[in-house]
Formats: structure tokens, sequence, C-alpha cells
């Protein structure tokens, strides 16, 4: 499948385990383009500031750290899936767990660092048609985008998915006996999850700058009832007088 126009630029947002970056990923495979998840780029940031002890409130460290930062994101055929290098380093399990998810939350309210990820994603546009996920792509980063989608779930659903996401996640790893250990005792992890969610969705949406909201002009698709298939298709079907088979 190829859309019709040679450039494009499609705009995925939504709340944190909406299926935006699973559905990035698929779309991105039939289209014949690459995607790019932003919220990995927030998280690897996290995850520099937190092992470098870096102090939030230093601007000035800041500022020089964001150019010190290298990100790197490189396609990996054999798993369609992209994988995210800090300065050279693959850290696209380490940006996973839940102190850097929740870490890129309170590191995304920050100007200085919104507007250099701005920068770098708009760049990675100038050249080839792209399909990102994230929180401002459609309202901020892209604000021309020829198509922007808002995905949205409900706060159990979600916590499901990532719940058995993080399961199976754990599974994979080299930690996958204490991981899996912590699972089946108990199903307080799944309360966690959700209250963590809840309180990323909070973050997002009520910072100053750039808050998670829908653009006046994307599609909302709500995905609570639908799989990953199902709401890729959706889109699809909406872009279907722009798709040539
Ligand atoms: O999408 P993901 O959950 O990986 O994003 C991690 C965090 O990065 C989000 O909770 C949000 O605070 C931040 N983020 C953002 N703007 C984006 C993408 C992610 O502020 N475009």
């Amino acid at each position: 499948m190829k859309i019709k126009r040679k450039k494009f630029v499609i705009t995925i947002d939504g709340p944190a385990s909406s299926g935006k970056s699973t559905t990035a990923k698929m779309l991105a495979k039939k289209l014949n383009c690459i995607y790019i998840d932003s919220g990995s780029m927030y998280r690897a940031v996290a995850l520099y500031l937190k092992d470098n002890s870096i102090d939030l409130e230093n601007e000035n460290a800041l500022k020089e750290v964001l150019y010190e930062i290298n990100i790197e994101i490189l396609y990996k055929p054999e798993k369609n899936e992209n994988a995210i290098f800090l300065n050279g380093k693959d850290v696209s399990t380490k940006i996973r767990n839940s102190e850097i998810t929740n870490y890129s939350s309170i590191i995304a309210k920050k100007k200085i660092i919104r507007e250099r990820m701005v920068e770098l994603q708009r760049k990675m546009a100038e050249t080839q048609s792209i399909i990102m996920d994230g929180r401002d792509i459609g309202t901020v980063v892209f604000p021309d985008a020829d198509f922007k989608f808002f995905l949205k779930a409900s706060i159990d659903e979600r916590a499901k998915r990532r719940f058995l996401e993080m399961k199976d996640k754990s599974a994979s790893s080299e930690t996958e006996s204490r991981f899996s250990r912590v699972w089946r005792m108990d199903n307080i992890s799944l309360g966690k999850i959700k209250k963590d969610l809840k309180w990323r969705d909070r973050t997002d949406s009520n910072r100053e700058i750039s808050p998670l909201k829908m653009a006046n002009d994307a599609i909302e698709i709500d995905t609570t009832n639908l799989t990953i298939e199902e709401q890729t298709q959706k889109i699809l079907d909406i872009l279907k007088y722009e798709i040539t088979l």
C-alpha cells in the first residue's frame, strides 16, 4: 500500500497505553514509511538526566546536557520495531521501567526540553514520510499534518494492556523468574499500574506547555473494544481514498 501523496505526515496522539505506538508501527509497515514513537525520546532524556543526576531546576546545565545527548532511532527489520540509542547505547528496554516512565512525564514539563525534542522531531519529517505518535504531535509538532488521529481507551482497558505488556516483557527478560513470581503473587501491581496511568494522564493533560489534548482537526478513535488489527484497519479505512494498493 502507498499513500498517493508524495510525502506525508500522520500524527497519532492520545494518553498512555491507548495503543498509539503499536498502531503507528503496524500502519507504517502497511504504508511503507517510518514511524517514530516520540515518547521514547522523552524517556531517553529522562534516563540520561536521572543517570547523571542532573538538577531539573538548573536551566544552564539542562541546556548543555540537551546538546550532549545524542538520540538515534534505528529500525530493526527482524522485529519490525525501532530501537532507541542514547549516545550510542541501545536503551530500548531500560527506558520502559516504571521509574523512567514516571520521570519522563516530569521532565516533559520543561520548556527547554520540549523545544529541543520538537526541533528534532520536525527534522525527521523533512526528507521522508512519517507516522509519529505522542501527546502534542498533532497540536504542536505538526499542526499542518496531512492526517491526525487521537486514540483513547478506558482506564481499565489501558491498565490491563500495560499490565500484559509488562508481563510479556518481563517474561522475555533475564529477570524472568523474579518478575513472574511477583506477578503471580498478588494483584496489587495492576492497581499500581492504574494509579500510575492516572497520575501520568493528569500530569500530561495539565502541564502548561503542550498539554495532551486532541487537535481540533483530529479524528478520535475509541480503542477500548478494538484489537490492534481493528484499530489499524479503522485508520486504513479512513485513509482509503488516499491509498493506492
Ligand atoms: O508515549 P510514552 O508513554 O512512551 O511517553 C512517555 C512520556 O513522555 C509521557 O507520559 C509524556 O509525559 C511524555 N511525552 C510528551 N510528549 C510526547 C510524547 C511523550 O510529553 N509527544
